[in-house]
């Protein structure tokens, strides 16, 4: 793999704002939408559990009912490329801290014994935390891919605007996650900016590196 230069990525970091008005004219690439896609599937998590559901919402009556929940984020919703609504289960059990010993046996054709010691720290740390704990730390991980898809929009260039504007209820009904193990965390919608965005223009506004970086 070829790196990206540190000079491409601070340049990316600063080129990319939370994106207010979207062209809804302009379509990412299908290459684009997959590689999106791909590094949130892809995102670390803790004990590498992946407790989350990205949902791409292509409808435009479901963005237009989602939209009409959340006044200050409807344009966003409703005309950016893609939109991906990041869903966090609400509870992590034995079972799928089983599937997740069996999916690494098998991938890394390893014997169950040999996962058993991972098994049982991971089975320990899930059930030593009570369903408030596991939702948050489900919470957490969801934020990781958010981050991720983040930082890899703006390397390609596509703007994006992250939403914790969400009706976690409304959203949950409209998007079937209702009597489901998920339900809505955050969502992220995906495009180009549109010419008359004045947030494309404010300059960065970010503390010092002397305050907020400390080297120790
Ligand atoms: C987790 C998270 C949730 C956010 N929710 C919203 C939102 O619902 N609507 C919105 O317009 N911007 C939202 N933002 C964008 C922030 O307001 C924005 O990132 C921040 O003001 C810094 O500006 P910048 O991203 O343009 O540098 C959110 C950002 C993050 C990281």
């Amino acid at each position: 793999m070829t790196p990206v230069t540190a000079d491409r990525i601070v340049e990316a970091m600063n080129w990319r704002y939370a994106t207010k008005i979207f062209d809804k004219s302009k379509k990412l690439s299908e290459e684009d939408r997959v590689a999106l896609l791909a590094t949130m599937r892809l995102s670390p998590s803790s004990y590498g559990l992946q407790p989350w559901k990205f949902l791409v919402v292509n409808d435009p009556d479901t963005r237009r009912t989602l939209g009409s929940f959340v006044p200050a984020n409807k344009s966003k919703i409703e005309d950016c490329s893609m939109l991906v609504v990041l869903a966090r289960r609400t509870s992590t059990t034995v079972e799928h801290v089983a599937r997740h010993a069996k999916m690494l046996q098998d991938a890394r054709g390893v014997s169950a014994e040999t996962l058993q010691p991972f098994k049982d720290m991971v089975t320990q740390g899930v059930a030593g935390r009570s369903a408030e704990a596991q939702d948050i730390w489900n919470s957490r991980q969801v934020y990781v891919a958010l981050g991720s898809a983040i930082a890899a929009a703006a390397m390609l260039k596509i703007d994006a605007c992250p939403m914790e504007g969400v009706d976690r209820e409304r959203f949950d009904e409209t998007l079937g996650l209702v009597d489901t193990d998920f339900t809505t965390t955050v969502a992220i919608a995906f495009g180009y900016r549109d010419q008359n965005d004045p947030y494309a223009s404010y300059p960065r506004t970010r503390r010092p590196a002397a305050e907020v970086l400390e080297e120790l």
